[in-house]
């Protein structure tokens, strides 16, 4: 049996990650590091937390003492835990160098010490800037160009991911991928954001002119992605992860707003994101030709089932806009949580 420390796992799309990885490979166990700031919500994985292969272990990736104090075999990692939220990062950037920058070298740091034989830095495609509208699409080569303090605190990551490779001969593999959506996503995001104001009759604030352009991903075509890479991909390489779905921020919302039967009355224009980066496009051949990755989810139908979710999972983003998600981890693991 071979175990995958995966941080992050109780956030967005380490959770994603977890629940396709132990129904895809039965011969893998999980153990989830998170640290449950904010972000992280064991609720996400209440399908999985009474499977055998699945622990849990609350802890920080910038804490070299948990870390060392994992008995547990850790044959390989796949890195997701993160400061997410570009908007956060912009007030306040300290505990985005923390976690991303020097949360990464520990966690790397570690990799080493334990001689891991695979380690998944789950970057972004935010590191390479900001693209005009007939820009090619950022492909693995695009200089890094990281314009949002969250941004430079990714491509930092990214960097002594690759260091790590190069000076001591790890096992590294990067991906960039583009704007995740889907299920148990924070509602502090885009898509949630405005699903769940829209059913609660509340103002969706765009920002700007509303004619940014992201990249838009399924969450899962995202973790099949990040689990061809674990599996199949070269090391030292990065690989770009897209969704061929390049639309308008305003667009995205109009189609929110029609799924749930309202008209655009709700849309308020806001004042702009400071540094806004105007277009993001992912040129995805590598992953594509050297590991036949193909996405399963087209944009229009996996929105669709995205707002549906919400609907149907009203009573999880009520607790997670309540805060009551954050006693979750006490209720649920209280004293009977032993350290793996
Ligand atoms: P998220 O904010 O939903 O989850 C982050 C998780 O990391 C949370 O569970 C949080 O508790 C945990 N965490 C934060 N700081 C920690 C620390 N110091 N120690 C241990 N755990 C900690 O994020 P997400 O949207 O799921 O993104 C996951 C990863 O994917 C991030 O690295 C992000 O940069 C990257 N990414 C995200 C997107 C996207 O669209 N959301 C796209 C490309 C790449
Ligand atoms: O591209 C990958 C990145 O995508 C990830 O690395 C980040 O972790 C993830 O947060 C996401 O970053 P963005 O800044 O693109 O995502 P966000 O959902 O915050 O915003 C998407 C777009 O929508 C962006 O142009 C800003 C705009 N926006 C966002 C919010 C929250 C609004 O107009 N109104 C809003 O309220």
């Amino acid at each position: 049996m071979k175990t995958i420390l995966v941080t992050g796992g109780a956030g967005f799309i380490g959770s994603n990650y977890i629940r396709l990885v132990l129904q895809q490979h039965s011969d893998v166990q999980v153990l989830n590091l998170d640290a449950l700031t904010y972000a992280g919500n064991l609720e996400n994985l209440s399908a999985v937390e009474r499977a055998p292969r699945y622990t849990f272990l609350k802890a920080d990736i910038c804490d070299a003492a948990a870390l060392d104090a994992i008995t547990a075999s850790v044959d390989e990692i796949v890195h997701f835990a993160a400061e997410s939220h570009v908007d956060r990062s912009i007030e306040d950037a300290a505990t985005f160098l923390r976690t991303n920058v020097l949360g990464t070298q520990t966690l790397l740091d570690f990799a080493r010490r334990r001689g891991v034989a695979r380690f998944v830095h789950v970057s972004t495609d935010e590191v390479y800037g900001s693209l005009g509208p007939t820009d090619p699409a950022f492909s693995e080569t695009t200089p890094l160009a990281p314009n949002s303090p969250y941004a430079a605190s990714k491509a930092g990551s990214d960097l002594l991911a690759r260091a790590a490779f190069h000076t001591h001969s790890m096992p590294v593999l990067i991906t960039r991928c583009s704007n995740n959506y889907g299920p148990y996503q924070f509602p502090e995001k885009l898509i949630p954001l405005m699903i769940a104001n829209a059913m609660e009759g509340k103002q969706l604030p765009v920002y700007g002119d509303g004619m940014n352009v992201r990249d838009w991903i399924h969450v899962e075509d995202h973790c099949r992605a990040v689990d061809l890479v674990r599996r199949d991909g070269r090391v030292g390489e990065v690989y770009n992860v897209g969704g061929r779905s390049e639309r308008r921020n305003i667009d995205v919302v109009r189609t929110i707003l029609r799924a749930l039967g309202h008209g655009e009355e709700l849309i308020r224009y806001v004042k702009d994101r400071l540094g806004h980066d105007r277009r993001y496009a992912i040129n995805d051949e590598k992953i594509r030709a050297e590991l036949g990755y193909a996405t399963l989810h087209n944009f229009e139908d996996g929105l669709a089932a995205t707002v549906a979710w919400y609907q149907q999972q009203r009573p999880w983003w009520e607790r997670v806009r309540s805060g009551d998600y954050r006693g979750y981890y006490e209720r649920m693991y209280g004293s009977r949580l032993a350290q793996p």
